[in-house]
């Protein structure tokens, strides 16, 4: 499913959801390119890694993180909106696209085999944080950090205009409490809205 049709539908889908359901879904449009570029550099081709994309909706950054695959990664999606996941598994039929959220991360990498703790490498994150108040920023930072290995990372980005909100400066504010760094990258210009890529290491 590749084409201009599949990418209309996709806008359209997203539109549709980020009406019905704005804080969930943050955003009234897909990440762009540049972002999605920005958001995979750490996946490394030479390293067994564990990789799991959160809130991936439509598929913004899976199309830049599917090529990037090697046989010596591990990778699968959770992603709370179920018309997205759906658009999802259709685009991307190899890739596994739960259903559901990420604070029950735990309960996914069992589904997955893997150990619930300490497993995994990398999270390439889509959530909209600015938009969730502190106690669910904390319930997904809070296993996050459990499931993170030593050394493990979080990739995520935030929209410039995120600063104006309150949830957006505590985001920032409370990253450091869950990660020994956190560094944030030049302002990616090009996207609606410009975004700031944050790469924080356990
Ligand atoms: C701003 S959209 C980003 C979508 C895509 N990564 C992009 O950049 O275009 C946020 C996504 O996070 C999903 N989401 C929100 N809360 C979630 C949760 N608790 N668990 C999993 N996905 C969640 C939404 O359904 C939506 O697809």
């Amino acid at each position: 499913m590749t084409g201009p049709s599949s990418k209309s539908l996709r806008r359209s889908v997203f539109i549709r959801e980020f009406i019905k359901n704005p804080f969930k879904v943050g955003a009234c449009a897909p990440s762009g390119k540049h972002l999605a570029r920005a958001m995979v550099k750490e996946i490394d081709p030479g390293r067994d890694q564990v990789i799991v994309e959160y809130g991936p909706g439509t598929g913004a950054f899976t199309d830049e993180i599917m090529p990037r695959l090697t046989p010596r990664h591990h990778y699968f999606a959770v992603e709370l909106t179920p018309a997205f996941a759906d658009v999802l598994r259709q685009r991307h039929p190899r890739a596994h696209i739960h259903t559901g959220s990420v604070a029950n991360i735990e309960h996914f990498l069992r589904e997955e085999g893997l150990p619930d703790r300490d497993s995994i490498d990398l999270i390439i994150s889509g959530l909209p944080w600015a938009s969730f108040p502190e106690d669910l920023q904390r319930s997904i930072l809070d296993p996050m950090k459990r499931v993170l290995k030593p050394g493990g990372k979080l990739v995520t980005f935030g929209y410039h205009i995120g600063k104006a909100m309150s949830n957006g400066r505590l985001f920032y504010r409370t990253l450091p409490e869950y990660f020994s760094s956190v560094h944030q990258s030049p302002l990616v210009w090009r996207n609606i809205w410009p975004a700031w890529v944050f790469t924080c290491t356990k």
